[in-house]
């Protein structure tokens, strides 16, 4: 097992597949690493099926137990579910996150491959909204959400990513999320730090936990990142906000892996990556060791240029307005 020096264990290694995505998202940190490319643009120095299984291999050996695959964009990608079908064969938790908006055709084959779930990010359930957020259309994301539900690669958790331009649309996606038990919804607070200074986009998410505390009917706590779990009758949401959060950082057992197949200790630092591409097994087996040694604390001492968390930079947002969600 990989521990590091602050003992935290390290379950959990998230896959970006490529760094192509067919969206634009306006909030798009592309898991800290800048702008995503467009689907055409080249792609040498994507990792290979065979690399990723490599990868996994070893991760295993230091009894990794899940794994995620994002991008980009992985459904870019033609052979992701040779990639999922290699992965399985040493670790079983395999899951994907996903825009969605090309996972209707290729849920069947994904779940076959042997992926047990899909993360699809959502963020509004209106069009225009959505379109202007993303830079791409609703429908086929919603009828990808459909297929993932029919094909069993539940639970489906809605990812969205909560700034001004999302947060007056939250109670219309607890309502959205309340029909069907195997749909989740995930809250995620917008990290300003990884795509410029848009200061003003950010809210207070702890004024919407607040909110979801008054409402919901339970309150649980995640072991990974001691993530609140709120429950609203069959609704489930989660909240994951990192942003200046060091019981966040003191409960993350997750360590990610670039496309170029670079280690990475931590989200919000690009000066820990460890190459991993053509190394022998032990080497490899060196960089994962070292990549875990170098993990800090907590990420907020790395990063000097963004206020601290408050309710003074991110002002209260109105949501004690709006509706609470049906039953
Ligand atoms: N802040 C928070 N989450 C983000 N994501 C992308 N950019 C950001 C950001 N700036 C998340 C979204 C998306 C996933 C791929 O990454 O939740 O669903
Ligand atoms: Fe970035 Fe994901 Fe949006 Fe693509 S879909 S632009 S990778 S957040």
């Amino acid at each position: 097992m990989l521990i590091d020096s602050t003992g935290r264990p390290v379950t959990d290694l998230r896959i970006s597949v490529t760094k192509r995505c067919n969206f634009s998202c306006i909030y798009c940190h592309d898991e800290g690493l800048g702008p995503v490319a467009s689907p055409r643009s080249p792609h040498a120095e994507e990792m290979s099926p065979l690399e990723v299984e490599r990868l996994v291999e070893v991760a295993r050996e230091f009894e990794i137990r899940s794994i995620k695959f994002t991008g980009g964009e992985p459904l870019v990608r033609a052979d992701l579910e040779e990639i999922v079908a290699r992965t399985v064969r040493h670790v079983a938790d395999v899951s994907l996150t996903t825009n969605g908006s090309m996972l209707a055709k290729r849920a069947e084959g994904l779940r076959n491959a042997g992926l047990k779930r899909v993360n699809v990010s959502i963020d509004a359930l209106d069009p225009a909204a959505f379109h202007e957020i993303r830079g791409g259309s609703l429908t086929p994301v919603l009828r990808g959400i459909e297929e993932a539900l029919r094909v069993g690669l539940t639970p489906v958790k809605l990812n969205m990513v909560v700034f001004r331009k999302t947060v007056d649309h939250i109670p219309e996606l607890i309502r959205f999320v309340a029909r069907n038990d195997r749909l989740r919804l995930q809250l995620i607070q917008f990290m300003p730090e990884l795509v410029g200074p848009k200061t003003d986009w950010a809210v207070d998410i702890d004024a919407v936990k607040a909110w979801l505390e008054r409402r919901a009917d339970r309150v649980l706590v995640r072991e990974m990142h001691h993530r609140r779990i709120y429950r609203f009758g069959r609704a489930e949401v989660e909240v994951v906000d990192p942003v200046y959060n060091a019981e966040f950082c003191r409960n993350c057992h997750r360590i990610r892996v670039t496309h170029q197949g670079e280690l990475k200790g931590c989200l919000n630092r690009n000066d820990d990556l460890v190459p991993t591409r053509g190394l022998s097994d032990s080497a490899l087996r060196a960089a994962f060791r070292k990549v875990v040694a170098e993990r800090v604390p907590y990420y907020g001492g790395y990063v000097t240029n963004y206020p601290a968390r408050s309710a003074a930079t991110s002002p209260l947002i109105q949501l004690a307005r709006t509706d609470p969600p049906e039953e």
